[in-house]
């Protein structure tokens, strides 16, 4: 059976755990999806490197936005990729991007949307609200990219409980384990809603 295609794109200092986890999920028998290569917004990226042991080809994109937008297009078209998956990103994707792909980006946020999202809730800073917020749970959000930062539709969330001595840190540990997996069960759901069925017309 054909399998879709996705590409990653990592962010300029992101570890690239998820990526890794996409990867390795998608080499497992009768994952619907490959991963057909890896963008990465500079050369310096840690998580090329990874990516390059993952045997997954990386493209290194330009960092002006216009030059940005139209090699990742013309990657896309020509790599023949159904889905983009931003994992680590932290930029905002040009507008020309995702009215091209729009419903074909995904994102992950590291705690349940629409609470603790927006602009400049990225990284420990998330958690660290989470803690002062007092909430008793947080977790992992995929959902679909549009023009404004972690608002898009919600495709899925995992939950884990907030215990009473976390520290910023190991909530964040916490909440990672489930972001491994939530990543990987939101591009299966993708694939067979929105994906396997367009694939002649993408
Ligand atoms: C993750 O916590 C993700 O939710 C957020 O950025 C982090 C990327 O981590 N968007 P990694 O590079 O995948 O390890």
């Amino acid at each position: 059976m054909e399998r879709g295609r996705v590409a990653i794109l990592v962010g300029s200092k992101g570890r690239g755990s998820n990526m890794e986890a996409i990867v390795r999920a998608s080499q497992e028998p009768g994952f619907p999806m490959e991963v057909a290569v890896v963008f990465a917004p500079s050369d310096t990226a840690p998580a090329i490197e990874r990516a390059q042991s993952l045997g997954v080809p990386v493209v290194v994109l330009p960092s002006e936005p216009e030059a940005f937008a139209q090699s990742l297009l013309r990657e896309m078209a020509e790599r023949n990729v159904d889905l983009l998956c931003l994992a680590g990103y932290m930029r905002l994707i040009p507008a020309s991007v995702v009215e091209a792909l729009r419903g074909r980006i995904l994102n992950i946020h590291p705690a349940l949307l629409p609470k603790f999202g927006g602009k400049g809730m990225y990284g420990m800073r998330v958690h660290e609200a989470v803690l002062a917020a007092g909430e008793t749970e947080s977790g992992a959000t995929v959902h679909f990219v549009n023009e404004r930062y972690d608002e898009g539709d919600i495709l899925i969330q995992r939950r884990v409980p907030v215990l009473p001595n976390d520290t910023p840190e190991t909530l964040a540990a916490r909440v990672l384990e489930q972001e491994h997996r939530a990543y990987p069960e939101a591009i299966r759901i993708w694939w067979e809603r929105y994906g396997k069925g367009r694939k002649a017309s993408l």
